[in-house]
């Protein structure tokens, strides 16, 4: 077996994470307009998430497809990437609902068009009891916007009197998060060649173990979504503790 092979008597990791980064470069590499590049990206997310859950049995995907900085764009191009999620998500509706695939959305919705919040609805609603893969997709998601969310909420609360801040801890904490389901990602992905984190779960992710490649998203194959998960079964994770 080649050592980009995952292992199957090796533990696969139980979320994964994917920060979809180099869709403009791609596209400026094959002189094309950058709206392409995420047409590009799409469809290569498309194929990992029918991957993840059909072949790997993944229980956990999480796809950061906006950031709360990434409005700081051309607003053409922010357009189309809304138009181009809507579509997404109403094309792909059918294939989850039938493939046992249950979406949730996490980010600051309320800005986003009124049509892409009701698409976003109807999808959530469609497929909240499914039981296969738990696909999350972050959009106008920030991490730090999450915890101060989440701090918000937790204030009014102890206004009101039912929390004691003596007894908030990081579980309680975390029940104010997003999708406080949703456990804690194990492998975080991020492609187009960035070493960063870019504020992407930044609560979530304190034991994660973090794989950079140099691909551009839309060239991110199956093949090397397999590589990652095979470098992820060589790391030692101890979290925190030692190896006795
Ligand atoms: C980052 O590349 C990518 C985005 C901001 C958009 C990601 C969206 C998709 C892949 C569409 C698919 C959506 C779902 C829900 C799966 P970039 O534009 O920052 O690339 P660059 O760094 O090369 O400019």
């Amino acid at each position: 077996m080649s050592s980009s092979e995952w292992r199957n008597d090796q533990p696969l990791p139980y979320h994964v994470a994917m920060i979809m980064d180099g869709n403009g470069r791609w596209a400026q590499m094959h002189k094309l307009p950058r709206i392409a590049g995420h047409h590009a990206g799409a469809k290569r997310a498309e194929e990992l998430i029918r991957f993840a859950g059909d072949t790997l049995n993944l229980p956990y995907l999480t796809l950061f497809a906006l950031s709360a900085e990434n409005w700081h764009r051309p607003k053409s191009e922010i357009n189309l990437l809304m138009q181009l999620l809507d579509q997404f998500i109403t094309d792909k509706l059918n294939e989850f609902v039938a493939n046992n695939v249950r979406l949730l959305v996490i980010g600051d919705l309320s800005v986003l068009p009124v049509s892409l919040q009701r698409t976003i609805e109807h999808a959530i609603a469609s497929t909240a009891g499914n039981s296969g893969l738990v696909l999350s997709v972050a959009l106008n998601y920030g991490g730090r916007q999450e915890i101060i969310r989440a701090c918000r909420k937790i204030n009014a609360e102890i206004t009101a009197g039912t929390i004691d801040p003596e007894r908030l801890d990081i579980t309680t904490f975390r029940s104010y998060l997003y999708a406080p389901h949703v456990p804690d990602p194990d492998l975080i992905i991020r492609t187009g060649g960035e070493q960063r984190i870019s504020n992407f779960l930044i609560w979530q992710l304190a034991y994660a173990e973090l794989y950079f490649t140099k691909t551009m998203w839309p060239d991110f194959t199956v093949k090397e979504f397999l590589q990652a998960i095979s470098d992820f079964q060589t790391r030692d994770r101890r979290f925190g503790a030692t190896e006795e």
